[in-house]
């Protein structure tokens, strides 16, 4: 963003302040707005030869779902748009914040990078998929007993990523449990009871 120049300010050379800015700004639009028509052409050029829809099958939380699905749709919009499992959140929609984290073929992904036609023949699990009946997992359980949130838009991401933790051995510490969950940002800052849980929910996974 660029600051208002001070008016009292006379410039250099003859040339004001403003006016530099307001040449620099002409010349950052020239730059980027050819930049997004040439992206928005792309997009389309990619969906014409991709062709309107492609057919999936896959399994999600256990269950065999085959349906048709849009070449440029994210794995996020499937699941929450099409499947109506809302439990995966959509954050950032960029891949910086980790609140759509799922598994595919056990290992976490960002859903909201993933996309939907890629996990044809492949398993996903979602927040929904883990308890066993009313039987919490161990690590949402872990969750409530260290009140490991606040208002909770974070915490299916963060569970799924702790998991993943969990079952690739790397809830060795407090340390090694924040590097791993370092992808998962939680706005309320949770991060103290977080760790607690992933360490307690480690003990009861393992043993
Ligand atoms: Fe996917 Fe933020 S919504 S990483
Ligand atoms: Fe609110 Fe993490 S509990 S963002």
């Amino acid at each position: 963003m660029v600051n208002e120049p001070d008016p009292k300010c006379d410039g250099v050379g003859g040339v004001s302040r403003r006016t530099v800015l307001g040449v620099g700004a002409g010349v950052t639009a020239a730059t980027l707005f050819p930049l997004k028509l040439s992206a928005q052409d792309q997009a389309a050029e990619v969906y014409k030869e991709a062709g309107e829809t492609t057919p999936i099958s896959f399994e999600i939380n256990g269950r065999t779902v085959t349906l048709d699905v849009d070449a440029r749709a994210s794995l996020l919009d499937l699941v929450r748009d099409r499947l109506g499992l809302t439990g995966t959140k959509k954050g950032c929609d960029h891949g910086q914040c980790g609140a759509c984290t799922v598994h595919l073929d056990g290992q976490p992904v960002s859903s909201c990078l993933t996309m939907a036609a890629k996990v044809n023949e492949r398993s996903v699990t979602t927040i929904e998929g883990l308890a066993n009946g009313n039987e919490l997992h161990p690590m949402q359980q872990a969750f409530i007993d260290h009140d490991a949130l606040q208002c909770g838009y974070c915490t299916p991401g963060q569970i799924m990523s702790a998991i993943a933790c969990v079952n690739q051995g790397q809830a060795t510490s407090p340390e090694a449990i924040r590097e791993f969950m370092s992808g998962n940002i939680c706005r309320c800052g949770a991060y103290v009871g977080i760790v607690a849980a992933v360490a307690q929910a480690a003990e009861t996974m393992r043993g």
